[in-house]
C-alpha cells in the first residue's frame, strides 16, 4: 500500500478522478486473497466519526434528515476487536479512513492509525480543514501511508497545504492534493446519488442501472463507527447493515447469508433490494478479479 499513489496533482476534476482510480488499481484490481477458499476484500473503509465541519451540497452529510452530526465516534474496543478479526484471517489488504464524516475530527485518529498501521497500510481521506503542521507530522509518524486531501474551495487552497506539508517536514508524496472544487461541470458529472440520498449534480438515472452488475461487496467492506458493516461506501441510507462487528467476527459476516444474498443478486445484474434499488453508481470500476472469484464460487 505504501507503494500506491501518485503525487502529481493534475488540478482538473476529471483528471483528478481518473488519477484516483488508477492509484487504487494495484490493490483493488489485484488477484484476491483467499481464506478457507473464500475471496477476501482488499479494501476496508472505516467511518471513524459521525460529524463533519462542512456541508457540501453534493454530499448526504449536508442533509440533517439523512446524516445528522451525531458526534458518535469509533471506540478503541471496536478497533482492537477489528484488528483481531483481520489478523485471524491473515488479511493483507489496506484500510481507508473516510466514511460518513470527517475522519480527522476524531480526537484519537493518530492513536487508531498507529494500532492499525502496525499491520496494514492506511489511507486517510480528508477535507483538509483540520490539518496543521503538528497533526500532519503526528499522522506521518503514526504509520499512516497516505493523506488524501479533497480540496473543495478552489486553487487558492494549494498554497496553504503546500506550506503545511513543508513546515511539517514530511515527504511530499505523503500527501495527495486532489482537485474537487465543486463549481465546475466536471465534478458534477462524477456525483452519484449515494443510494437515493443526493439529488444535485448531473447524475445517471437509477432506471438505467437497475439491471447492471455491481462489484462493491466482492472487494470492499464498509464499517461504521459502531461496528455496523454495510455493502459499500455509497449506502448512506445505513438502514440495512449486513452485520455488526461487535456481535460477530468479520469473516462470519463477510461469509454470512445477508451479504451473500446481495452479492449473488448484484453479480446476476439485479438491483432489486434496498439500498441497491435506489442507487445510480456504476459499481464496476474496480474489483473485476474479485467478482470473478465470487462468480466461480457461486457457480454463476
Ligand atoms: C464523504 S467524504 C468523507 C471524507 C472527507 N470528509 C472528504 O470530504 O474528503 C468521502 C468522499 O466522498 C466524496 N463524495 C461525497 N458525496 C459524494 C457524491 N454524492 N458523489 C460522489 N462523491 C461524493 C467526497 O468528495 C470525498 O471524496
Ligand atoms: S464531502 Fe466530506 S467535507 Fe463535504 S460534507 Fe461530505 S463528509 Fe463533509
Ligand atoms: S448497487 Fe449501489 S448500493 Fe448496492 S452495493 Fe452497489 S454501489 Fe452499493
Amino acid at each position: 500500500m505504501n507503494n500506491i499513489g501518485h503525487n502529481n496533482p493534475p488540478f482538473d476534476p476529471r483528471e483528478a478522478i481518473e488519477e484516483n482510480i488508477n492509484r487504487k488499481k494495484p490493490i483493488l484490481d489485484r488477484d484476491p486473497q483467499f481464506y478457507q477458499n473464500i475471496p477476501l476484500p482488499s479494501w476496508v473503509e472505516l467511518s471513524l466519526i459521525d460529524v463533519c465541519n462542512r456541508d457540501c451540497n453534493f454530499c448526504p452529510k449536508s442533509d440533517e434528515n439523512i446524516a445528522p452530526n451525531t458526534y458518535n465516534k469509533m471506540e478503541f474496543k471496536l478497533i482492537d476487536k477489528m484488528i483481531d478479526d483481520f489478523k485471524k484471517i491473515n488479511f493483507d489488504g489496506a484500510f481507508a479512513m473516510c466514511g460518513y464524516g470527517e475522519p480527522l475530527l476524531h480526537p484519537d485518529v493518530a492513536e487508531i492509525s498507529k494500532k492499525i498501521g502496525e499491520f496494514w497500510g492506511i489511507e486517510i481521506v480528508t477535507n483538509g480543514d483540520p490539518l496543521n503542521k503538528k497533526n500532519l507530522r503526528q499522522l506521518y509518524y503514526s504509520k499512516v501511508s497516505k493523506i488524501v486531501v479533497s480540496m473543495y474551495d478552489g486553487p487558492n487552497q494549494i498554497g496553504k497545504f503546500e506550506k503545511i506539508i513543508e513546515e511539517a517536514d514530511v515527504p511530499r508524496d505523503f500527501v495527495i492534493l486532489r482537485d474537487r472544487w465543486n463549481t465546475g461541470e466536471e465534478f458534477s458529472e462524477y456525483i452519484t446519488n449515494r443510494a437515493g440520498t443526493v439529488k444535485s449534480g448531473n447524475q445517471a438515472k437509477v432506471e438505467d442501472l437497475k439491471d447492471k452488475k455491481c462489484f462493491y461487496p466482492t472487494y470492499h467492506t464498509q464499517i461504521d463507527w459502531n461496528g455496523d458493516m454495510f455493502l459499500c461506501p455509497h449506502d448512506w441510507q445505513r438502514r440495512n447493515p449486513v452485520g455488526n462487528l461487535m456481535q460477530k467476527d468479520f469473516f462470519e459476516i463477510w461469509n454470512g447469508n445477508i451479504i451473500q444474498k446481495y452479492r449473488k443478486m448484484l453479480l446476476n445484474g439485479r438491483r432489486d433490494s434496498l439500498p441497491c434499488s435506489t442507487c445510480n453508481c456504476n459499481g464496476r470500476v474496480h474489483g473485476s478479479k474479485h467478482q470473478l472469484a465470487w462468480k466461480n464460487l457461486y457457480n454463476i
